[in-house]
């Protein structure tokens, strides 16, 4: 079946860095949970559907936001990142119809703490479901993990800051691996699992009690599922219930 697009138009693009951008889009309603992806799209020729390149972004807005906004970061190479990235007011793009992805809190089992890991551009679902009333509801403790290559793409803070001034139970742990940074971790989320750092950060224990979404790079994803397969948690599947969820962004 072919892919049905929504016309939308750019009504901000904020630079945070060279690299890195968000995305505010006006576009027909579209319903999804928070945590959700879509995926967007801009002709190579204009007018041309055949030409379309698309791909697909999380949702930083929650769904009760009719704006929609998008985190990005400029792949050099890419065939649509630098092109979104070169986005201004007015322009526009397609959405699609079909909002998707399972990195969601309506997917989770019962658990006492909720941690939310990201590398780079992956802290993106994680922004639309603290804006929902979810994590709250259901979890005593939530951490929110964001970690960078340097201090200056350490986005979204002044939300991030906002949430928690409204929400006391939210722990926010920072991780800069490519420069010393006082108020972050160093190096990368894996080791700081197995050596109890980002615990300490959090002042929180990681337990069977515990569930983690972790969301990025796919060799985090991987090198933190392992590092917490040793601790005795599992991934989460549907019909075996387990601790860990994740979203590969490549
Ligand atoms: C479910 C899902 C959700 C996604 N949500 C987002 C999002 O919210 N924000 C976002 O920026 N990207 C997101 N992505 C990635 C996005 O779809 C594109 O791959 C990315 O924008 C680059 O597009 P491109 O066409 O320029 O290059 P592509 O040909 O798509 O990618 C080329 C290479 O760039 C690298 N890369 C791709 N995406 C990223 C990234 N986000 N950070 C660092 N390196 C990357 C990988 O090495 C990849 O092989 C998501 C991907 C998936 C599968
Ligand atoms: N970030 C930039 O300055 C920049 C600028 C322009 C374009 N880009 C493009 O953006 C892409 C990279 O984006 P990004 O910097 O957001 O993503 P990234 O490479 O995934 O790095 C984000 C964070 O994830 C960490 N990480 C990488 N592999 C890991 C692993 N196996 N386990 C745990 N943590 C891991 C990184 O640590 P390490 O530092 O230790 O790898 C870094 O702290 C590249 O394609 C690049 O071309 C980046």
């Amino acid at each position: 079946m072919s892919e049905k697009w929504l016309e939308a138009r750019v009504i901000g693009n904020r630079h945070w860095t060279d690299a890195l951008f968000s995305l505010r889009v006006e576009a027909p309603p579209l319903r999804f949970e928070a945590g959700q992806f879509v995926r967007i799209a801009l002709d190579t020729r204009k007018g041309d559907a055949g030409s379309r390149v698309a791909r697909p972004f999380s949702f930083v807005n929650p769904p009760d936001d009719p704006v929609l906004e998008f985190y990005g970061i400029v792949v050099p190479e890419g065939p649509l990142s630098p092109r979104l990235a070169g986005l201004k007011e007015g322009d526009s793009l397609y959405v699609a119809t079909n909002p998707a992805g399972f990195l969601v809190l309506s997917e989770l089992p019962d658990a006492r703490s909720l941690w939310l890991v990201s590398t780079g551009t992956g802290i993106a679902p994680f922004l639309s479901m603290l804006r929902t009333g979810g994590p709250w509801e259901r979890f005593e403790h939530v951490v929110l993990v964001q970690a960078v290559r340097y201090a200056r793409e350490l986005a979204y803070r002044e939300l991030i800051d906002e949430i928690g001034r409204n929400r006391q139970s939210l722990k926010y742990i920072t991780f800069v691996s490519r420069e010393t940074h006082p108020a972050s971790l160093a190096g990368r989320i894996p080791a700081a699992l197995r050596d109890g750092r980002l615990e300490r950060a959090a002042g929180l224990e990681i337990s069977q009690s515990s569930h983690l979404m972790l969301c990025g790079n796919p060799d985090m994803l991987k090198d933190a599922t392992a590092a917490l397969a040793e601790r005795g948690l599992r991934k989460h599947r549907r019909r075996n219930p387990g601790h860990i969820s994740v979203e590969s962004f490549w």
